[in-house]
């Protein structure tokens, strides 16, 4: 299993959303993605609270943990309390759990989540939504492997990109250690990439520009969404 957080690894990850994959046929879709170059999956998790729309739950996270045995998942949590869902995604092979800041009623709360994912074996992230303030996020970045900014209202793949959210990674990225990620997710294409990259992101979420296109696409457009080959 590839683990983002490995010192050397330097060059820009992507992780396929599967929101935008054929539900109906997951498990080959999950497995055929890291086939052609995919570095690890990323698992949107919705309750129809904190945002409208239900996805899904813990069974599809262990669904995928079987059909790819030696894949990092991403599960980025929009929800209300996460709390209640750590355990059940840790349990069903989550390798990191991600919650929004938007949810956090203060800065010890957001620090003593994060240790919580750690107890369960799996590195913590911490989310912004595109209106909030980077502000409220900065004094607790410390306590996370992965830092990621939304780049759409969450919710729904597809939408598009919000250039705005640029200023935000420009604005964290130089209080990053050099082990966290800045993680990006919504509206990612092989265009809008290569802004993230030159604003110090390092780890791209892209739903529909992956599975959202023919299957012979999905090799060359996981190459160019790593940008301009300046990487080791
Ligand atoms: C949005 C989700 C994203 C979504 C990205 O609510 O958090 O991860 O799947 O989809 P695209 O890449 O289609 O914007
Ligand atoms: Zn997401």
């Amino acid at each position: 299993m590839l683990d983002p957080f490995t010192p050397d690894l330097k060059r820009p990850l992507i992780a396929p959303s599967i929101l935008a994959a054929d539900f109906a046929h997951l498990g080959n879709d999950c497995r055929d993605a890291m086939a052609v170059g995919a570095d690890l999956l990323h698992v949107d998790i919705m309750d129809g609270h904190f945002v409208p729309n239900l996805s899904m739950g813990p069974a599809i996270c262990g669904a995928v943990r079987d059909a790819c045995p030696d894949t990092y998942l991403d599960v980025h949590l929009m929800v209300q309390d996460p709390q209640f869902f750590f355990k059940p995604f840790a349990q069903n092979g989550a390798n990191a759990i991600s919650f929004h800041i938007e949810v956090m009623r203060s800065e010890e709360h957001a620090r003593e989540l994060a240790e919580e994912v750690r107890g369960l074996g799996c590195n913590p992230g911490i989310v912004i939504n595109p209106p909030s303030d980077v502000r409220t996020m900065l004094p607790v970045i410390d306590a996370f492997d992965l830092v990621l900014v939304m780049s759409v209202n969450p919710g729904f793949g597809g939408q598009a990109f919000i250039p705005e959210v640029l200023e935000k990674c420009r604005a964290i990225r130089p209080l990053l250690r050099p082990e966290q990620r800045l993680e990006i997710d919504g509206g990612i294409n092989p265009e809008t990439a290569i802004q993230a990259i030159d604003a110090g992101v390092d780890l791209l979420v892209a739903g529909s520009s992956v599975f959202g296109k023919p299957r012979e696409q999905w090799a060359p457009i996981i190459e160019s969404l790593r940008g301009p080959k300046t990487h080791a």
